[in-house]
């Protein structure tokens, strides 16, 4: 059961009236090293990404502005993650089913992933996914 292995990682946070910072360091708060980094932002209203697995590819997701979900499907079962705070990622290990939906308006998503991007890693058909889990 992968959704053992998901979870939500509460990072450091310096709360300062000037404002609040917060971190992340590979192998320290994350448990991969860090090969790309992208982020997702302007989603319309409605709109879902990802929908897809990766066969390698390990992911940690932070909601940096607003709110949105994440849904994962291990194959047997499914769970959705909110995130909702600077300060709170998802990590997300290989071989699990991904959807974020309900992005709050302005929100962006920050990804940091454990691979270069490789189309062929992706798994894009549900059924195939099933069998291969
Ligand atoms: P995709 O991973 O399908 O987005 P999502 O899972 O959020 O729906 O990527 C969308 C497009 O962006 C696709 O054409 C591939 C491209 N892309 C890159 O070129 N590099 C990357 O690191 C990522 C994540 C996507």
């Amino acid at each position: 059961m992968k959704f053992n292995e998901a979870e939500i990682v509460q990072l450091p946070k310096n709360f300062d009236r000037r404002g609040n910072l917060s971190v992340i360091e590979e192998i320290k708060n994350i448990p991969f090293k860090i090969e790309r980094t992208y982020w997702i932002y302007d989603v319309p209203g409605g709109e879902v990404r990802g929908g897809h697995a990766y066969r390698q590819n390990q992911e940690f997701i932070v909601a940096l502005s607003g709110s949105f979900e994440v849904l994962l499907d291990d194959g047997k079962a499914r769970k959705i993650f909110p995130l909702n705070r600077s300060y709170y990622g998802l990590y997300i290990p290989q071989g699990v089913w991904r959807q974020m939906q309900n992005f709050s308006t302005n929100s962006v998503a920050l990804i940091l992933a454990s691979t270069k991007f490789d189309s062929s890693d992706y798994i894009y058909d549900y059924e195939y996914f099933k069998a291969y889990v």
